[in-house]
């Protein structure tokens, strides 16, 4: 994958002048931190072959092997508090959707919040992160990670049971570059739309999240409370009706949901 082969499927794309892609990284959402932090613009984008030190959700590692995947982080710049934000991994998870959709036919599940699922595999996850100026938000590192090329066998036997690619999925090759391109044609859609239309954002994430309706286990720290998830509120918690008959919002990031049977 080279920059050529990724803007060759998004000619004239606004983002273009700013999209670099690299052989290795430890990490493309810690580097492109420190740029927006040195002043990249809204758009910038990272991707790598390899990281060596992928960062997921809840301080957990994000393996990245060499030539399989796509990690991408982008910059945005959204005027607005981190309280008008709280909804962002949600328009990301749709807006990965939609590209996945767009390069291989295949529209993925949303395990709430932010893991991408083919048949109750994981395929990808999404680990968005604030950047502060002066006590405010000056921009927000959205990274991805897509597994695309595997096979069963590129995936460590712990995994290899819960994990898919698209390729896999498809059944056929899909091709990184095309992937990368139609991710960063999504998230320059969704950084417009970020605000203006949140209530459609989160009514096709509703759609998208394979999380309602299932029975889960929260967990929090070292307790566990059983339920149904029924819904997703305004910013993207999960609301959760407890076999006790009580009904909570579960913010995103506090705790892991698990579903009853296996990954999902
Ligand atoms: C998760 O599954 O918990 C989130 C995984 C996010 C991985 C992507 S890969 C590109 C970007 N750089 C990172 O270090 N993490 C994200």
């Amino acid at each position: 994958m080279t920059r050529d082969s990724v803007l060759s499927h998004i000619p004239g794309h606004p983002w273009a002048k700013n999209v670099l892609v690299l052989e290795e990284v430890g990490s493309t959402n810690t580097l492109l931190k420190a740029m927006a932090l040195q002043g990249a613009p809204q758009g910038t984008v990272l991707i790598a072959s390899r990281q060596t030190a992928g960062r997921g959700r809840l301080g957990r590692t994000f393996l990245s092997p060499d030539g399989v995947g796509v990690y991408l982080s982008a910059l945005i710049r959204p005027n607005a508090g981190a309280d008008q934000l709280m909804h962002l991994t949600c328009a990301v998870a749709v807006a990965m959707c939609d590209a996945v959709e767009a390069a291989s036919g295949i529209r993925p599940k949303i395990k709430w919040t932010n893991d991408l699922v083919i048949g109750n595999r994981k395929l990808g996850g999404i680990l968005t992160e604030l950047v502060f100026a002066d006590g405010a938000v000056s921009g927000a590192i959205i990274g991805i990670g897509i597994n695309c090329r595997q096979k069963p066998e590129d995936f460590d036997s712990s995994i290899r049971d819960m994990a898919t690619s698209l390729s896999m999925a498809a059944g056929r090759e899909i091709s990184r570059s095309r992937l990368a391109a139609e991710m960063i044609r999504a998230l320059e859609k969704m950084s417009r739309e970020l605000i203006p239309e949140k209530s459609r954002l989160m009514a096709q994430y509703e759609k998208d999240c394979m999380t309602i309706g299932q029975m889960i286990r929260v967990v929090r720290g070292e307790s566990e409370s059983y339920g149904t998830a029924v819904g997703i509120d305004s910013d993207g918690g999960l609301i959760v009706e407890y076999d006790s008959g009580i009904t909570e919002t579960v913010a995103f990031g506090e705790v892991s949901v698990r579903g009853m049977y296996g990954y999902v």
